[in-house]
């Protein structure tokens, strides 16, 4: 199902939206020009994932500091072990989407 997230210009470079989506947060950052969808839910203990610094394409959970990759959701440091979900994101008519 495709979810309308924003309108495209609204995400500035280098920022991220948080959006609700049924039951679903998700973070969407703009990254060199390119936009990410990662679940805003970290799998460590449920923190507000994107919530957190970012740094490239890694974001650190706020709680306990784990880090997880914004194109894959893998997570790549502890105490996380395991990832979290990732979207597609289109940008179509002026409108940014993601698939969820
Ligand atoms: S809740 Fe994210 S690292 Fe613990």
């Amino acid at each position: 199902m495709e979810v309308r997230v924003a309108a495209e210009g609204e995400i500035p470079e280098g920022g991220v939206k948080i959006i609700q989506a049924g039951s679903l947060f998700v973070g969407i950052y703009l990254v060199d020009g390119r936009y990410y969808a990662i679940e805003d839910r970290c799998s460590h203990d449920d923190g507000p994932l994107c919530e957190g610094d970012r740094d490239g394409l890694t974001v650190e959970c706020p709680r306990h500091g784990a880090t997880f990759d914004l194109r894959t959701g893998d997570a790549l440091t502890l105490p996380a072990t395991v990832g979290v979900e990732t979207f597609p994101v289109i940008v179509r008519d002026g409108d940014i989407l993601i698939e969820t």
